[in-house]
């Protein structure tokens, strides 16, 4: 046992498994993505039935078309729009906020209100392990800190002054924002489970709800999520979070063959011993799973989930780049703010032109463009018309306009795809580098973004010897997937962890083992401080539920509280928690009730091989016990 100022820890206990309870009539699943969010479920009964073998794939249901006004896509997902007026009440979620707010902007009465869009991201950017490092470095961290309740352990994180940023420029705490679309959501849901006979007195606690996450989130990203689905109504017990390329992992497994194009013929992913990799490309992310089956229809993951910022949206800001090369940053900006209505209908169109293009495209690319808006801009803001906009840009070669469309060459269009899917295809060469991968015959491309042809054709040209699989419904296969995981939570029974976890100590000093820097007196005795003390390695392959169980105990008589932080790192052989790379996650306090002269022993158990780490603290004497999950904000 190392003795150290404050905190006492002593080593490893051991590691077991236990398995979640699972007693709901119903599953719902949120997929809350970066460009389109929807839901689904399904009953119990009809799991059952599929199991039984009554059904060739399991039922599941999701929303029949949404809503989407002029462009008529057909669509299962809805786009994560929020629109709220100026009190912050909210007018509509979806396509319905973007018609809303187009006609409003149409009256002119737009200013006033609160358009969202495109907001995880900002999950994603502002709460990734390096930004949480940026962050938790300032001040703001050590001046709102702590806060658990009396008799509970809590990781605490202050981050209600994260903004989201509406289409105007205005702000809101994204906390809030969040929220609220879940809540559209589930109210959505529940509405329609109100117009079905057999379901109308279905309560919200009568279901268990799933919520996706991409696999490569932080913690507090996760939990994140967790307090605004539980800000929504979802209550914190019915909630479990489930990472998206897992979902359509689990998914893909009860598809059959036929629903599995370009498998090769008698493929079957429910054979003991098949691998494969599982890119979920979204909005926003490229996030990917490699899975092998294993006994038991459970999979294991055989690396640990990867991804990068590179899903469809930056297609998007391509060819948004691209207007601004050719009419000038500040008519696009103008556009945005004084007429929304003919921003979102260029966006609408570019979605529409980019669900078609081809690599092999040749000729030109017709745009409609709104043209009155466009026009106006052009003379307001250069004095001259369209035209000579376009001819005195550098894209003059390529881009004329026609009455109402703008004509763009193929190979500018094609453009906007390239650097996209080249950082895709470098994230899949790295993957493909380790050892246990590169074996990996078969690629299963999921997500909207995996619909692109173009997409598809560069990773099969780059990957010859491997087979990509684009599954039926792909751009549902989270959403799906999810239901199935809220029935059967322990389908990937081995995960692989990302990061080295450790806690933050001071042990006797060793002048064979430490520095200088760190070295101090307590007692007469010299310690080294902030020492990095491991708790689970980075690439260590867990089970479902495992605990790694540490002893701590009070030093000073009466102590109220013990303080543990946690640490991680990417960094193989970490020595202190204030070198580079080494990021505090979080902190666990665990308040100790009826504080005593005598020492107390309390056993820590870290629980690991989930889709969320979680702790749980047993005071020894009373075996009470604590239970917590990282907490992020202190009031919510
Ligand atoms: N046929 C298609 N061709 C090209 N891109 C497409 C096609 N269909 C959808 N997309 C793109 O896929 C993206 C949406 O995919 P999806 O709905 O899986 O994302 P999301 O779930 O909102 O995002 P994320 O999972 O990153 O949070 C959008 O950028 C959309 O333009
Ligand atoms: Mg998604």
């Amino acid at each position: 046992m190392e003795s150290t100022p404050g905190v006492t820890v002593e080593g490893y206990k051991n590691k077991e498994q236990t398995s979640p309870q699972n007693n709901y009539l119903f599953v719902a699943a949120i997929d809350f993505g970066t460009s389109y969010s929807g839901y689904a479920w399904s009953s119990k009964n009809d799991y059952k039935n599929y199991l039984e073998g009554k059904d060739v794939e399991p039922k599941i249901y999701t929303n029949q078309p949404w809503n989407s006004g002029g462009k008529g896509f057909f669509s299962e997902k809805t786009p994560t729009c929020l629109l709220l007026d100026a009190d912050r009440k909210l007018v509509a979620f979806g396509y319905d906020a973007e018609n809303k707010y187009a006609d409003l902007s149409q009256e002119g009465k737009h200013s006033d209100y609160y358009f969202f869009q495109r907001f995880k991201m900002n999950l994603h950017e502002g709460f990734q392990i390096e930004a949480i490092d940026k962050m938790l470095r300032t001040v703001f961290f050590h001046e709102t800190f702590p806060f658990a309740h009396r008799g509970s352990t809590d990781f605490s994180f202050q981050s209600k002054e994260m903004m989201a940023v509406e289409m105007n420029g205005k702000q809101l705490p994204a906390f809030e924002v969040f929220a609220m679309s879940i809540k559209a959501l589930v109210d959505h849901l529940m509405t329609m489970f109100q117009h079905k006979g057999n379901m109308a007195t279905l309560k919200i606690n009568d279901i268990k709800w799933i919520l996706t996450v991409p696999a490569i989130w932080s913690e507090k990203s996760k939990q994140f999520m967790r307090k605004s689905a539980v800000k929504a109504g979802i209550p914190n017990s019915n909630l479990s979070i489930a990472l998206e390329p897992e979902c359509a992992s689990v998914y893909c497994q009860h598809l059959s063959k036929d629903h599995l194009y370009g498998a090769r013929d008698e493929y079957s992913m429910k054979e003991t011993g098949q691998k494969y990799v599982v890119v979920d490309l979204g909005g926003g992310t490229a996030d990917i799973a490699v899975h092998e089956k294993i006994e038991d229809n459970k999979l294991k993951e055989i690396h640990r989930s990867t991804g990068s910022n590179c899903g469809g949206t930056s297609v998007d800001a391509a060819f948004l780049q691209f207007m601004d090369q050719t009419f000038g940053k500040s008519v696009l900006e103008t556009m945005k703010t004084d007429y929304p209505e003919s921003y979102l209908d260029l966006m609408r169109e570019f979605e529409s032109k980019k669900r078609t293009v081809n690599c092999d495209e040749t000729d030109n690319i017709k745009m409609s463009m709104p043209m009155a808006a466009l026009s106006k801009l052009c003379s307001q803001i250069h004095k001259k018309s369209i035209e000579d906009v376009i001819r005195l840009s550098k894209h003059t070669e390529k881009v004329s306009v026609k009455t109402d469309k703008l004509r763009i060459k193929s190979e500018i269009f094609v453009e906007f795809f390239i650097p996209t899917i080249k950082k895709l295809i470098s994230l899949l060469e790295h993957i493909m580098k380790n050892k246990r991968v590169a074996e990996v015959e078969d690629i299963l491309l999921v997500g909207g973004f995996a619909e692109c042809t173009m997409l598809q054709q560069h990773v099969r040209d780059k990957f010859p010897t491997k087979r990509v699989i684009i599954p039926f419904d792909c751009g549902l296969s989270v959403l799906k997937g999810a239901v199935i995981y809220g029935f059967d939570p322990t389908y990937i029974a081995i995960r692989i962890i990302g990061h080295t976890y450790g806690v933050d100590v001071a042990v006797r000093y060793d002048d064979s083992k430490h520095d200088l820097e760190h070295m101090f007196e307590y007692n007469d005795m010299m310690y080294s401080k902030s020492v990095f003390k491991t708790i689970i390695e980075q690439e260590t392959e867990v089970a479902a539920d495992t605990k790694v169980t540490r002893e701590y105990r009070t030093i000073k008589e009466f102590q109220e509280r013990l303080t543990i932080d946690i640490y991680v790192t990417r960094n193989p052989n970490p020595r202190y928690v204030d070198e580079d790379g080494c990021l505090l996650l979080g902190k666990l306090l665990v308040d100790i009730p009826n504080p005593t002269r005598e020492k107390r022993i309390f056993d820590v158990d870290f629980i690991f091989g989930n889709t969320e780490m979680s702790v749980a603290a047993v005071d020894r004497e009373s075996g009470e016990k604590f239970e917590t999950q990282f907490e992020i904000f202190t009031d919510a």
